[in-house]
Protein backbone atom coordinates (compact mmCIF):
# COMPACT_ATOMS: atom_id res chain seq x y z
CA UNK A 1 0.00 0.00 0.00
CA UNK A 2 1.12 3.57 -1.03
CA UNK A 3 1.78 5.88 2.22
CA UNK A 4 0.68 9.30 1.66
CA UNK A 5 2.57 11.65 3.53
CA UNK A 6 1.26 13.10 5.76
CA UNK A 7 0.86 17.08 4.93
CA UNK A 8 -1.26 18.05 8.17
CA UNK A 9 1.73 16.77 10.26
CA UNK A 10 4.55 18.26 8.37
CA UNK A 11 2.99 21.50 8.79
CA UNK A 12 1.95 21.18 12.97
CA UNK A 13 5.58 20.76 13.14
CA UNK A 14 6.77 23.48 11.41
CA UNK A 15 4.75 25.61 13.10
CA UNK A 16 5.99 24.46 16.86
CA UNK A 17 9.53 23.91 16.25
CA UNK A 18 9.65 27.58 15.16
CA UNK A 19 9.48 31.03 16.44
CA UNK A 20 6.66 32.46 13.54
CA UNK A 21 9.13 35.52 13.12
CA UNK A 22 11.81 32.93 12.19
CA UNK A 23 9.79 31.08 9.52
CA UNK A 24 10.81 31.72 6.12
CA UNK A 25 8.27 32.87 4.69
CA UNK A 26 7.40 35.55 7.52
CA UNK A 27 6.46 39.00 6.41
CA UNK A 28 6.70 42.11 8.87
CA UNK A 29 4.66 44.00 6.12
CA UNK A 30 3.26 42.25 3.62
CA UNK A 31 2.76 45.37 2.07
CA UNK A 32 2.28 43.80 -1.97
CA UNK A 33 -0.82 42.05 -0.92
CA UNK A 34 -2.60 44.65 1.14
CA UNK A 35 -1.33 46.85 -1.74
CA UNK A 36 -3.64 44.83 -4.26
CA UNK A 37 -6.51 43.95 -1.75
CA UNK A 38 -7.08 47.55 -1.15
CA UNK A 39 -7.20 48.06 -5.06
CA UNK A 40 -10.10 45.59 -5.34
CA UNK A 41 -11.97 48.48 -3.18
CA UNK A 42 -13.85 46.24 -1.31
CA UNK A 43 -16.51 47.51 1.54
CA UNK A 44 -15.12 46.43 4.87
CA UNK A 45 -17.52 43.76 5.72
CA UNK A 46 -16.92 41.81 2.70
CA UNK A 47 -16.27 38.39 2.88
CA UNK A 48 -12.07 37.80 2.49
CA UNK A 49 -10.79 33.91 2.83
CA UNK A 50 -7.19 33.81 3.05
CA UNK A 51 -6.35 30.31 2.24
CA UNK A 52 -3.67 28.51 3.87
CA UNK A 53 -2.79 31.27 6.33
CA UNK A 54 -0.70 30.07 8.42
CA UNK A 55 0.06 32.79 11.40
CA UNK A 56 0.67 35.94 8.44
CA UNK A 57 0.52 39.35 9.90
CA UNK A 58 -1.45 40.15 7.35
CA UNK A 59 -4.84 39.48 9.16
CA UNK A 60 -3.50 41.91 11.80
CA UNK A 61 -3.49 44.67 9.31
CA UNK A 62 -6.51 43.93 7.72
CA UNK A 63 -8.00 44.45 10.87
CA UNK A 64 -6.59 47.23 11.95
CA UNK A 65 -7.44 48.90 8.14
CA UNK A 66 -11.49 47.58 9.37
CA UNK A 67 -12.10 44.92 7.84
CA UNK A 68 -14.32 42.79 9.30
CA UNK A 69 -15.58 39.40 8.24
CA UNK A 70 -11.99 37.32 7.72
CA UNK A 71 -12.22 33.99 7.33
CA UNK A 72 -8.93 32.22 7.39
CA UNK A 73 -7.96 28.19 6.92
CA UNK A 74 -4.96 26.34 7.42
CA UNK A 75 -4.33 22.68 7.38
CA UNK A 76 -2.61 23.33 10.51
CA UNK A 77 -4.54 23.70 13.73
CA UNK A 78 -0.75 24.86 15.56
CA UNK A 79 -0.69 28.19 12.78
CA UNK A 80 -4.42 29.08 13.70
CA UNK A 81 -3.45 29.09 17.18
CA UNK A 82 -0.74 31.19 17.46
CA UNK A 83 -2.59 33.59 14.80
CA UNK A 84 -5.47 33.20 16.82
CA UNK A 85 -3.03 34.73 20.08
CA UNK A 86 -1.83 37.21 17.90
CA UNK A 87 -5.01 39.21 17.16
CA UNK A 88 -6.24 38.18 20.72
CA UNK A 89 -9.34 36.32 19.18
CA UNK A 90 -10.70 38.81 17.61
CA UNK A 91 -14.43 37.98 16.94
CA UNK A 92 -14.14 39.85 13.30
CA UNK A 93 -12.03 36.78 12.27
CA UNK A 94 -13.20 32.82 11.72
CA UNK A 95 -10.96 30.12 11.78
CA UNK A 96 -11.43 26.94 9.46
CA UNK A 97 -8.80 24.30 9.78
CA UNK A 98 -8.88 22.15 6.44
CA UNK A 99 -7.26 20.74 3.85
CA UNK A 100 -7.49 22.55 0.51
CA UNK A 101 -6.75 20.15 -1.55
CA UNK A 102 -9.22 17.77 0.09
CA UNK A 103 -12.05 20.12 1.58
CA UNK A 104 -14.72 19.46 3.81
CA UNK A 105 -16.32 22.71 5.92
CA UNK A 106 -14.85 24.77 3.50
CA UNK A 107 -17.39 23.99 0.63
CA UNK A 108 -20.26 25.00 2.52
CA UNK A 109 -18.62 29.14 2.71
CA UNK A 110 -20.67 31.01 0.35
CA UNK A 111 -20.15 34.49 -1.56
CA UNK A 112 -16.31 34.98 -0.63
CA UNK A 113 -15.34 38.62 -1.78
CA UNK A 114 -11.74 38.20 -2.08
CA UNK A 115 -9.29 35.05 -1.90
CA UNK A 116 -6.15 35.58 -0.64
CA UNK A 117 -3.68 32.90 -1.21
CA UNK A 118 0.35 33.54 -0.36
CA UNK A 119 2.61 30.98 -0.89
CA UNK A 120 0.10 28.13 -0.49
CA UNK A 121 -0.88 27.07 -4.42
CA UNK A 122 2.73 26.33 -4.90
CA UNK A 123 2.68 23.34 -2.62
CA UNK A 124 -0.25 21.58 -5.00
CA UNK A 125 2.04 19.37 -7.22
CA UNK A 126 -0.56 16.78 -8.54
CA UNK A 127 -3.04 17.25 -11.00
CA UNK A 128 -5.34 15.79 -8.25
CA UNK A 129 -4.65 18.86 -5.67
CA UNK A 130 -4.49 21.24 -7.74
CA UNK A 131 -8.35 20.56 -9.17
CA UNK A 132 -9.39 20.08 -5.90
CA UNK A 133 -8.20 23.39 -4.67
CA UNK A 134 -9.26 25.38 -7.94
CA UNK A 135 -13.02 23.70 -7.69
CA UNK A 136 -13.32 24.66 -4.21
CA UNK A 137 -12.06 28.52 -5.13
CA UNK A 138 -14.66 28.35 -8.08
CA UNK A 139 -17.51 27.02 -5.66
CA UNK A 140 -16.76 29.81 -3.11
CA UNK A 141 -15.85 33.01 -4.38
CA UNK A 142 -18.90 34.85 -6.35
CA UNK A 143 -19.06 36.71 -9.22
CA UNK A 144 -17.47 40.09 -9.60
CA UNK A 145 -15.50 38.49 -6.62
CA UNK A 146 -11.44 39.01 -6.39
CA UNK A 147 -8.59 36.12 -6.43
CA UNK A 148 -5.01 37.47 -5.08
CA UNK A 149 -2.74 34.60 -6.01
CA UNK A 150 1.32 35.12 -4.80
CA UNK A 151 3.75 31.99 -5.49
CA UNK A 152 7.03 31.62 -6.60
CA UNK A 153 7.37 32.54 -10.39
CA UNK A 154 9.26 31.02 -12.78
CA UNK A 155 12.86 31.98 -12.23
CA UNK A 156 12.01 31.33 -8.38
CA UNK A 157 13.12 28.54 -5.31
CA UNK A 158 11.96 25.09 -5.90
CA UNK A 159 11.54 24.07 -2.65
CA UNK A 160 10.38 25.39 0.16
CA UNK A 161 10.03 24.16 4.18
CA UNK A 162 11.81 21.06 2.66
CA UNK A 163 8.96 20.51 0.01
CA UNK A 164 8.75 20.81 -4.21
CA UNK A 165 6.98 23.18 -5.11
CA UNK A 166 5.33 24.73 -8.45
CA UNK A 167 6.88 27.20 -9.73
CA UNK A 168 3.82 29.53 -11.52
CA UNK A 169 3.55 32.58 -14.31
CA UNK A 170 0.33 34.87 -14.98
CA UNK A 171 -0.45 32.81 -17.81
CA UNK A 172 -0.56 29.32 -16.06
CA UNK A 173 -2.55 31.10 -13.06
CA UNK A 174 -5.21 32.27 -15.50
CA UNK A 175 -5.25 28.74 -17.65
CA UNK A 176 -5.97 27.36 -14.32
CA UNK A 177 -8.48 29.94 -13.19
CA UNK A 178 -9.97 30.12 -17.25
CA UNK A 179 -11.81 32.69 -19.01
CA UNK A 180 -14.43 33.35 -16.44
CA UNK A 181 -11.96 35.17 -14.38
CA UNK A 182 -9.64 38.24 -15.56
CA UNK A 183 -5.96 40.14 -14.94
CA UNK A 184 -6.33 42.99 -13.79
CA UNK A 185 -2.70 43.27 -12.59
CA UNK A 186 0.09 41.69 -12.29
CA UNK A 187 3.82 42.01 -10.52
CA UNK A 188 7.17 40.25 -9.86
CA UNK A 189 8.03 40.62 -6.26
CA UNK A 190 11.13 40.07 -4.38
CA UNK A 191 10.67 39.12 -0.68
CA UNK A 192 13.72 39.63 2.22
CA UNK A 193 13.11 38.05 5.37
CA UNK A 194 13.11 41.05 7.53
CA UNK A 195 16.06 39.52 10.13
CA UNK A 196 17.48 35.89 8.20
CA UNK A 197 18.30 37.15 4.75
CA UNK A 198 16.34 35.08 3.18
CA UNK A 199 14.96 35.75 -0.23
CA UNK A 200 12.61 34.19 -2.72
CA UNK A 201 11.20 35.47 -6.07
CA UNK A 202 7.35 35.13 -6.05
CA UNK A 203 4.74 36.46 -8.67
CA UNK A 204 2.03 38.67 -7.51
CA UNK A 205 -1.25 38.54 -9.00
CA UNK A 206 -4.82 39.80 -9.15
CA UNK A 207 -7.74 38.50 -10.79
CA UNK A 208 -11.73 39.38 -11.00
CA UNK A 209 -14.24 36.66 -11.59
CA UNK A 210 -16.55 37.96 -14.32
CA UNK A 211 -19.93 39.38 -13.14
CA UNK A 212 -21.98 37.41 -16.16
CA UNK A 213 -19.98 34.83 -18.84
CA UNK A 214 -20.42 36.74 -22.31
C1 LIG B 1 4.70 29.00 3.20
S1 LIG B 1 3.38 29.02 4.32
C2 LIG B 1 2.56 30.57 3.97
C3 LIG B 1 1.67 31.01 5.11
C4 LIG B 1 0.96 32.35 4.87
N1 LIG B 1 0.13 32.32 3.69
C5 LIG B 1 1.94 33.48 4.79
O1 LIG B 1 2.06 34.12 3.74
O2 LIG B 1 2.59 33.74 5.81
C6 LIG B 1 2.24 27.83 3.61
C7 LIG B 1 1.00 27.64 4.45
O3 LIG B 1 0.08 26.80 3.77
C8 LIG B 1 -0.49 25.91 4.69
N2 LIG B 1 -0.93 24.72 3.94
C9 LIG B 1 -0.13 23.82 3.31
N3 LIG B 1 -0.87 22.87 2.71
C10 LIG B 1 -2.16 23.20 2.96
C11 LIG B 1 -3.41 22.59 2.59
N4 LIG B 1 -3.43 21.48 1.88
N5 LIG B 1 -4.54 23.18 3.00
C12 LIG B 1 -4.50 24.32 3.76
N6 LIG B 1 -3.36 24.93 4.12
C13 LIG B 1 -2.20 24.37 3.73
C14 LIG B 1 0.64 25.61 5.67
O4 LIG B 1 0.23 25.09 6.90
C15 LIG B 1 1.28 26.99 5.79
O5 LIG B 1 0.70 27.76 6.83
Amino acid sequence: MIQEYDYENHWNKAYQNNMVEKLGWFEDDPIASIDLIEKCNLSKDALIFNAGAGATTLITLLLKKGYSNILVNDISSLALDKLKSSINNNSNVRFIVDDLTNPTTSLNIKNVDLWHDRAVLHFFTSKDQQLSYFNLLKKIVRKGGYVIFSEFGIDGAKKCCGLDIVNYSEKMLQNRLGEEFILLESFNHQYNHPSNGNTRKYIYTLFKRKTCLY
